[in-house]
């Protein structure tokens, strides 16, 4: 497993219960992952290590997490290598590492999408061009907002996308791919702004829930029809076949649904309220995914799960919150929630803090209420100095609002 958030360490604590799993190695891992699994101070951008490391440990299945290394080719440095890895290609990646190119991959296979403008004016979306951690995206509904945007965007160093902004609801579909079939995984809702009631910065995600309302098999069937393979045969026809996650963000308009994004890897906090619902064995079809014979189950169960991502007071402007020291964590486990950590770290016995977005507490219920409520109380027994969350995550649906 590379990679050292929390979405790692619920794909590793998922990982974990398949009996197929002889050990679980992480670089670099993190104090979560450490509790399940070996963890290895290597970077998750330093192939050469992870490459050394992968032939150190014989490791049959290399699975990546983050954005980044896919981006800049780790999958083909491994797979170059002869070992297996669950990720795609830097030329497949490229879907989420350039907008202008998703778009120009999004036109050519007649994909919906928010429309490119030529011209900046309010009402407008802002999209510097390269990977920004989900803070290179600024919606602008008025001129103040939107020269602030265009600055925002400019000092990233990146060329400037200006779409159109889109209305509706949000979901996040993810579909297991092989590069030829694509298998959808439980759509998930993502809350993308740092606070109540859609307010404030886009972050990199701040709550997540599944099941969304209105999305059972049938309507999931027809959007990945609709989105994901024609995306996928418009990449396999560039030369670029796609094998890994590939997680479309869609905004379901009006006029239908259209994407507003392409991520090429399991979203993060969707993941960790994903694979708690999740049946089937993950690392069989993570392991299919890789030989490109993706096969085994991935559906949902009935129940639902909501995460809440705890994180640190300065976030999302900064996100470098080192050595403030955790409590709470064993009492909010002893409440059956799951504590996935996202950036911790340990000095000594004691749990510290190490980035932004800090801890992601998940509980699964028979409904959304029951999810939603069973999280709130794990994550209130949580404390570190500054924390910060949301407290409407999954609030509409579990009340029933969310419109489809
Ligand atoms: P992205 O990284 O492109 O997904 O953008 C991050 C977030 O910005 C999305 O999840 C949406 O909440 C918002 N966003 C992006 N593009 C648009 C758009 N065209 N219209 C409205 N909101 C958008
Ligand atoms: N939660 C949004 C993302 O993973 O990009």
């Amino acid at each position: 497993m590379v990679g050292s958030g929390g979405r790692e360490h619920a794909l590793a604590w998922k990982l974990k219960q398949s009996p197929r799993l002889e050990a679980l190695h992480a670089a670099p891992g993190n104090p979560g992952i450490a509790r399940i699994g070996q963890c290895h101070p290597a970077h998750a951008e330093d192939a050469e290590s992870l490459l050394a490391l992968c032939h150190e440990l014989e490791i049959d299945l290399a699975v990546v997490g983050p954005e980044a290394p896919l981006v800049a080719g780790l999958a083909d440095t491994l797979r170059h290598a002869g070992i297996a890895v669950f990720g795609p290609s830097a030329a497949a990646a490229r879907i989420e590492g350039s907008k202008t190119f998703a778009k120009d991959v999004l036109e050519a296979a007649g994909v919906p999408t928010a429309a490119r403008l030529s011209v900046a004016r309010p009402p407008c979306v802002v999209k510097a061009d390269g990977l920004a951690a989900g803070k290179g995206v600024f919606v602008c509904r008025t001129q103040e907002e939107l020269d602030a945007g265009l600055r925002a965007a400019a000092a990233l160093g990146e060329d400037v996308v200006i779409e159109e902004l889109l209305e509706g609801e949000e979901v996040s579909l993810l579909v297991l791919t092989d590069g030829r079939e694509a298998v959808p995984l439980a759509p998930a809702q993502d809350f993308k702004r740092i606070g109540d009631g859609n307010s404030g910065p886009n972050t990199g995600g701040m709550g997540s829930y599944s099941p969304v309302a209105g999305l059972g098999d049938a309507e999931v069937e027809e959007l990945v029809d609709t989105v994901h393979r024609p995306v996928l045969a418009e990449l396999a026809h560039r030369g670029a076949p796609f094998a890994g996650v590939l997680y479309a963000g869609l905004m379901l308009t009006d006029d239908g649904p259209k994407v507003l994004e392409f991520n090429c890897r399991f979203g993060d906090p969707e993941t960790q309220s994903i694979l708690p619902r999740l049946e089937g064995d993950l690392l069989e079809a993570l392991e299919g995914v890789a030989g490109g014979r993706l096969d085994g189950s991935v559906a949902a169960g009935d129940r639902a799960a909501v995460t809440l991502v705890l994180a640190s007071g300065a976030y999302p402007e900064r996100s470098d919150d080192r050595g403030t020291p955790i409590g709470g964590v064993e009492e909010a486990e002893s409440t059956g929630a799951l504590v996935f950590h996202a950036g911790t770290a340990r000095h000594g016995e004691q749990l510290v803090t190490n980035g932004g977005r800090i801890l992601n507490v998940t509980a699964v219920g028979d409904d959304l209420p029951a999810a939603r409520a069973a999280a709130y109380d794990a994550a209130d027994r949580i404390s570190f100095a500054g924390l910060q969350y949301r407290s409407d995550i999954a609030l509409a649906a579990a009340e029933g609002h969310v419109r489809s």
